[in-house]
């Protein structure tokens, strides 16, 4: 199918912690067809500066809206962090592959399986789209998720509220120690690992910074658990023209090709990945 970009209306954007807001977009075709892992293109600015858009994951959506949560770092987010309920953006999407049920994986059904969902920073957003869908869609118990999150502090922790109303209570790390592990991520989610007896298998989902994917995929390999990574590389066009978004992934034959992070990823099987 061809994707046009749409003109959306804001219809929330609130700061949700310092330097962090949560942005309600109205769009009944893509709050339908976004699936968790996939994400959009927002282009920040009519007058071409920045000029490229700029790639957001969806963090939930609703009847006739979707919401993302976004970090302000450069010029784009910073514009975007003006915004008010009434402006409007244009909106490309949804766009890339998401993350995969594990029967394709595993060959086991997702309610036999302990999902591991481990997120770092902006990277939580889709991982708390996706346990919703586990949840509501694909008939997983709230006992077989696993959440881990890590974050700079205690405000950065997103979505923690968020997951405990989903039943799910996250295993935090923080790096000041004002919440949690003090420390990374990778702390509560290997002694979960050492400690765990899987009942049907386990599948770790991850996103977030580079260092802490690598870091989780070293841990999936030691540990020998299938795991999917969410990659945040730079998406210049988001739909597979510009190049600019290529990782190296690992061949059948012990060698490597480029694949395109914005329509083979964003969620690559992470032992593919050469990071
Ligand atoms: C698939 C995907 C999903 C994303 N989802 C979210 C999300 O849900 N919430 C969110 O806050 N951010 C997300 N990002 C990152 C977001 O796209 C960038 O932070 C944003 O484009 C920065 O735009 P800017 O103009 O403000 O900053 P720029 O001026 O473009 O850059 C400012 C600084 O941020 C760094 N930067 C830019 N893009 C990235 C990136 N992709 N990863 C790491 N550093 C980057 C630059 O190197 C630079 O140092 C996602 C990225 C991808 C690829
Ligand atoms: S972002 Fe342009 S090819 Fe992927």
């Amino acid at each position: 199918m061809k994707l046009k970009p749409e003109i959306l209306a804001v219809l929330e954007n609130k700061k949700v912690a310092p330097g962090h807001y949560r942005m309600r977009l109205a769009s009944k075709r893509i709050a339908r067809a976004a699936k968790p892992g996939q994400f959009v293109q927002i282009t920040v600015s009519e007058n071409q500066d920045p000029l490229l858009p700029r790639p957001f994951s969806f963090l939930e959506t609703g009847n006739g809206w979707f919401d993302i949560l976004y970090q302000v770092v450069g010029r784009g987010t910073q514009i975007l962090s003006k915004l008010k309920p009434g402006d409007s953006l244009t909106v490309l999407g949804p766009l890339g592959c998401g993350w995969r049920m594990p029967e394709k994986i595993s060959q086991r059904p997702a309610s036999e399986v302990t999902h591991l969902l481990v997120g770092g920073g902006v990277g939580i957003p889709p991982l708390h789209h996706w346990a919703k869908e586990l949840l509501a869609k694909k008939k997983v118990r709230a006992s077989n998720i696993r959440v881990f999150l890590g974050g700079r502090g205690q405000d950065f922790l997103h979505c923690e509220k968020e997951f405990m109303r989903l039943g799910v209570k996250p295993a935090v790390a923080t790096d000041d120690g004002s919440k949690g592990h003090k420390g990374f991520v990778t702390k509560p989610l290997e002694d979960f690992l050492t400690s765990a007896s899987p009942r049907g298998g386990m599948q770790i989902y991850t996103c977030g910074p580079t260092p802490m994917l690598k870091a989780v995929s070293r841990l999936a390999e030691k540990y020998s658990v299938p795991c999917q990574a969410s990659v945040e590389e730079p998406m210049p066009c988001g739909f597979g023209v510009c190049l600019g978004c290529a990782i190296k992934v690992k061949t059948p034959d012990g060698g490597h090709r480029f694949a395109l992070s914005c329509t083979e990823g964003p969620v690559f099987d992470a032992a593919r990945v050469v990071w």
